[in-house]
């Protein structure tokens, strides 16, 4: 392929440089586009648009492939802890038996939040939803952290920041449930690794030792594994925005998980239960809703199918598909939400409509299912997603900033109003 691409506006010619990646992805380097012709690109949704070079995660949309680092994601998932992702994803690289360990008791060291952070926790509503108790705790870190505030912090001082952030928000995410059921919060303990310390702050009593099924914190390393990054995707381009105004990395993981709520993000592993509970409610008649879903002028969508850039299969998909058959088999789940679940699958996989469009069921449509037999309520998933997807989104942040990437700042193609002479409140 050629090194240039080249642009014809009227007569004149631009070359443009070719950017290949080593996964072979080519882009058309526009940066100078606009000082060589006074023209911008116009791309709604950032869909041609790639905002950075980034080193951390790769993805292939038409073949399933997802890997972080270069590690394929069904390897992680079998062989590696969420810890060990999470150092990966921030670090570059696998770490070896003493990083982790040190890893392991940095996080562990971090765990506690202030107390005053109560204080925040008995201020919300007892329904608030739990996301935006999750971004408005997060940004609230930097209050009680205020050396994060430091936009120049040494490479060590950085590392303090993100340590405290991802052993936090564990503690965080666990209280937030607790509160959510009225129970008293658990404190964190340093004799058990990340996941299992999670489990026990969220699920475990304060009168007495609870045992936490391996097969459950299995589950739950698995689909934390599955989460921890996705290249540029809506909340994590949020996160690299939002930090590239030399924010704070609380500040920016806020507006990442303010960003992940919705329901064609991360919200819809909430959308998913919500959208079984009501075809249940309806009957179960999921062909019905198949056709609501295919009809035009109905709002409804099937929630969990479908995905931005996976057009053929969502490798996640497949890999939670077994872990969620594996979890319900050995919890001895019998769930009427499920057989809907798997009725909806087995029809939008046959439907003509689901087909030509490429809409498969994606990893939020597994999702759901595994937590809501792990256990937690339906308004906890996204925040589930959030802890899992949280070392990708500092890693973006990190590199983000060891790139020195300017501030970001999409510019516009103006459609509105032309010179207008201002009228009079009393003459409109
Ligand atoms: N149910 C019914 N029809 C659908 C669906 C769906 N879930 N998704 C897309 N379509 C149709 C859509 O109506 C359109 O049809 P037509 O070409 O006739 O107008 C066509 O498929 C293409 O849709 P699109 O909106 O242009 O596709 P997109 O790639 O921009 O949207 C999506 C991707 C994920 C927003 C969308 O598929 C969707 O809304 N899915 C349901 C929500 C969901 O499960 N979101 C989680 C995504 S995975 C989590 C994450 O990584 O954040």
């Amino acid at each position: 392929m050629s090194e240039t691409a080249t642009v014809k506006l009227g007569d004149k010619t631009y070359d443009l440089p070719i950017v290949t990646g080593t996964e072979n992805e080519n882009a058309i380097d526009i940066s100078k586009l606009r000082d060589l012709t006074g023209f911008i690109t116009l791309d709604s949704g950032y869909k041609n648009t790639g905002a950075t070079k980034s080193a951390i995660t790769y993805l292939d949309g038409e073949q399933g492939i997802l890997k972080y680092r270069g590690y394929s994601i069904e390897e992680l998932a079998e062989k590696s802890s969420f810890l060990e992702v999470s150092y990966l994803l921030l670090y570059g690289n696998l770490p070896t038996k003493e990083q982790l360990d040190n890893f392991q008791s940095a996080i562990s060291r971090h765990t506690l939040i202030h107390e005053d952070m109560k204080k925040f926790f008995d201020g919300f509503p007892s329904k608030s939803h739990p996301m935006g108790q999750l971004s408005s705790l997060v940004v609230s870190l930097s209050s009680f952290y205020p050396e994060s505030l430091n936009s120049n912090q040494t490479a060590e001082e950085q590392n303090l920041t993100i340590i405290k952030l991802i052993a936090k928000m564990a503690t965080v995410v666990s209280w937030i449930y607790k509160k959510s059921i009225g129970h008293p919060i658990i404190y964190p303990q340093n004799k058990y690794d990340y996941v299992t310390n999670f489990l026990n702050m969220t699920f475990g009593q304060r009168t007495e030792e609870i045992e936490i099924d391996p097969v459950v914190v299995s589950a739950m390393n698995t689909l934390l594994i599955l989460h921890a990054d996705h290249e540029q995707n809506c909340s994590t381009s949020t996160v690299r925005m939002v930090g590239s105004s030399d924010c704070n990395l609380y500040a920016s993981i806020a507006a990442g998980i303010s960003a992940l709520w919705g329901p064609l993000h991360g919200g819809a592993n909430q959308a998913v239960i919500e959208m079984l509970e009501k075809i249940k409610e309806d009957g179960g008649d999921t062909e019905k809703w198949i056709n609501k879903a295919k009809d035009k002028n109905d709002g409804f969508r099937l929630m969990g199918f479908g995905h931005r850039v996976y057009k053929n299969f969502d490798p996640r998909a497949k890999i939670i598909k077994k872990a969620c058959d594996e979890v319900l088999e050995k919890l001895g789940i019998d769930d009427p939400v499920l057989e809907i679940a798997k009725k909806l699958e087995a029809a939008a996989l046959n439907d003509p409509y689901f087909v030509e469009r490429k809409l498969y069921p994606n990893v939020d449509f597994y999702s759901g299912i595994i937590y809501r037999a792990l256990g937690f309520p339906t308004d906890m998933f996204t925040v589930l997603f959030a802890l899992g997807r949280l070392p990708g989104w500092v890693a973006q942040w990190k590199e983000m900033k060891e790139n020195k990437e300017p501030i970001g700042r999409p510019r516009q193609v103006y459609i509105g109003e032309v010179n207008r002479d201002f009228v009079d409140i009393s003459q409109r």
